[in-house]
Order: C-alpha cells, then structure tokens, then sequence
C-alpha cells in the first residue's frame, strides 16, 4: 500500500487530526495458526477504545503487536503517523498494564513506581515529585511505603496503574487489568480508569472479555471474533445495531427468533408471522434469517382465547431489584426474554401471555 498513512487514517473516518495509532494489514501466524487476521485500524488522540471478544480471540495478541513485545508477521503500525512497526518496546512512549501486575515483590509501593521512571534516567528531584503525583491520582499517598504483600488486589492493582502513568505515556494498553478484581472492586476501579482517562487526555486501548465493562468504559468497542474484526463502533450502535448474530449475542441481552422471509415484509416462523423492522436488509423470499429483539423491547400482557399474536407460556421470573426478567416459552419451544417493571400488573409462572414489540426495535440478520 502506497498512501501515506495519517492520510489514510484521517480518510477512513472523515477526521482532521491524524491518528494516534494506525494499524495496516497486521497479522501474526503462529505456525498453521492465525492468532491475528491482518487487520486495519485507527484509534484517535484522546480515545477510549475497548477490544472486547471471547477467550483466544485474539485480544492479547494485538496488544502485544501494538506494545511490540511479538513480531507481527505481515503489516505495519504508526504511532502519531511514524512507523513504529519495528520499533523496541521501551522506545515507543506506550505505557503498559496487565492483569498480572507483577509489581517486585521487594520494592515499597514507592520504589515500584520510581522504577519506570529510574529506568529512563529521570533526575531525582523530578523522580520525586512525579511519583508522588502518581501515587496521588490512584489515591495511594499514605501507603507509599508498604510493600505490595501489605496491599489488597485493587490496591495492587492501583499501583500498576500509577507505575504505568508515572511517565505519562500518551498511549495506555490494559490488558484485562481488573479481570482479577471482585466485582465491587471491578466497578469501583472501572470508575477511576474512566477519571484517569479524563483527567491524563492519554489515548486508551483496553482489553476485556466483559461486555458490561466495555459498554460502561469506551468511547468505542472493537469486538473480535476468531483472529478478526467482527464489528467496531459506539457502544450504543453496536448495541442497537448488531452486525451479526454473535454481535448480537455477545453485547447485551437478545431474543434470536429464527425463521423464513416470507411473502408481504413478514418473517415466517415456527410460531406465526413476524413483522420486519421497516428498515431491514433486503432478502429474497425464502431466505433463513434471524430476528434479534432485545428484552426491554419486549412488552407481554396477558392472552385471551381470540388473540392471534404471538403467543407464550410464562415459566421463569427472575427479580431483579429494579425489573422482573421474564422467560417465555413459545409454542415451539423458543425462549424469549422480557423485562416488566415491578409496578406494571403482575404475571406468573404458567401464565399465558401475548408478546408484541415496535416492529421498528427489531433487527433482521441473515442466518
Ligand atoms: N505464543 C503463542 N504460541 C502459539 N499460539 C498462540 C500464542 N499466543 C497466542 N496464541 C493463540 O492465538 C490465539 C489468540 O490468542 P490471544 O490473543 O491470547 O487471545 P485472547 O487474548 O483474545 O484470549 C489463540 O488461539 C491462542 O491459542
Ligand atoms: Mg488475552
């Protein structure tokens, strides 16, 4: 490929600035096997992207080709449009934090973050006073002296961000960083990385296999699938506009109803005819495809003997605090799930229901 690469990046997305990071046909085989389809991206100053994806999906290993700890096999990378494709690690300004913190078990909490910073030959008074400030943002100022068999997981944790930020790398990779954490901890943590993001202006590339934590954290999520791109976007689009069916499936709660297009816009299925959403792909009559309809769209009231709609039997009901989640068996056995508040009319196990949705909630996906 012969374009220069911060005009590729500002093209692909119709932007201005340049890229911080452009990714160009990037690969890595091992063997017969492909850890990573080549792939082209571009992440922009100041994004949070989330890489999101099924375990050996390949999310480690684009960090590492982005971190330069593997070599790709195909394809190049640009950091703030400079080839860094061949770049060592410690020369590309990235900072790094993994799930396994590694923090040196010898070293205070102090001595564990001045390391990054000794390593690049900062002068102490400096060393100091950025450590401090380090410490600092992560709210661990008082435990400076303690070693890290003194600290908790999230305050462990805490430090190998602060280690990490200390010399304020413009680029941050996690990879699962708070995969080890409870989940108390998780939310409390994910809330700081959002602060720290605001507050530092850094461009994060953040891994999880949560898709909670990748709706709640990313300015966008790239979900992977099998070594590749599976669909990149805003959380709500991604939600709301599901590319496939694993999209569909792995961010958020969905009903898969399958079946066959039939003739008049209906997708004729095993439990009567189901209206398209008016802005569905075209596909020919006859064609298998999958309506994905998400739970809180789904609205139940209960059936009576002349009724035609889509009809079920209610046989779970789950309280959730703030919702009822109700699981509706239709006459073929399909299971659908539906919320309901606790003040709409009560509905119980072995009740039977009608089920209905805005037409327009729905998405058709071929299957
Ligand atoms: N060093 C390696 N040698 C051989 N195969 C590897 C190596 N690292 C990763 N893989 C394979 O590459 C695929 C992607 O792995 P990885 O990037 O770690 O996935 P994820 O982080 O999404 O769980 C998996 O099938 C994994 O087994
Ligand atoms: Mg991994």
């Amino acid at each position: 490929m012969s374009a220069e690469p911060r005009a590729v990046g500002a093209a692909v997305m119709g932007r201005e600035s340049p890229s911080k990071l452009s990714v160009r046909g990037i690969a890595k085989r091992y063997g017969a096997a492909d850890a990573l389809l080549p792939m082209d991206l571009d992440v922009w100053p100041g994004e949070f992207l989330t890489v999101l994806g099924p375990s050996g999906s390949g999310k480690t290993t684009l960090l590492q080709l982005v971190a330069g700890l593997i070599e790709p096999s195909a394809g190049s990378l640009f950091i703030d449009g400079e080839d860094r494709t061949h770049t060592p690690v410690h020369q590309r300004g990235i900072g790094v934090v993994f799930q396994n913190y590694a923090l040196f078990p010898h070293l205070t909490v102090r001595e564990n973050v001045l390391f990054p910073l000794q390593m690049r030959r900062v002068p102490a008074p400096e060393l100091k006073r950025r450590a401090a400030e380090a410490l600092g943002m992560v709210g661990l100022g008082a435990l400076e002296d303690r070693f890290p068999r003194e600290l908790s997981g999230g305050q462990q944790q805490r430090v190998a961000l602060a280690r990490c930020l200390v010399y304020q790398p413009a680029l941050i990779l996690m990879d699962e960083p708070l995969g080890a954490l409870d989940r108390k901890l998780r939310e409390a943590m994910q809330m700081e990385i959002k602060r720290l993001h605001r507050e530092t202006g850094a461009t994060i590339i953040f891994v999880t296999h949560d898709q909670e934590e990748a709706l709640a954290l990313s300015d966008r999520i790239l979900l992977m699938n099998h070594g590749r791109i599976e669909q990149i976007g805003t959380p709500q689009h991604i939600y709301e506009h599901p590319a496939s069916l694993f999209a569909a499936d792995f961010i958020g709660l969905s009903n898969v109803i399958q079946g066959r297009i039939g003739a008049g816009g209906v997708l004729e299925t095993p439990d009567g005819a189901l209206p398209l959403p008016p802005e569905a792909p075209r596909l020919s009559s006859g064609a298998t495809a999958a309506l994905v309809v998400r739970p809180e769209h789904v609205s139940l009231r209960p059936a009576t003997p002349e009724c035609a709609a889509l009809r079920g039997r209610i046989v779970e009901s789950v309280y959730a605090g703030s919702e009822f989640r109700l699981l509706v068996t239709l006459g073929s056995g399909t299971t659908i799930v539906a919320r309901r508040s606790p003040g709409q009319a009560p509905l119980a196990i072995g009740d039977e229901v009608v089920l209905d949705w805005d037409a327009a909630q729905g998405r058709l996906l071929p299957a």
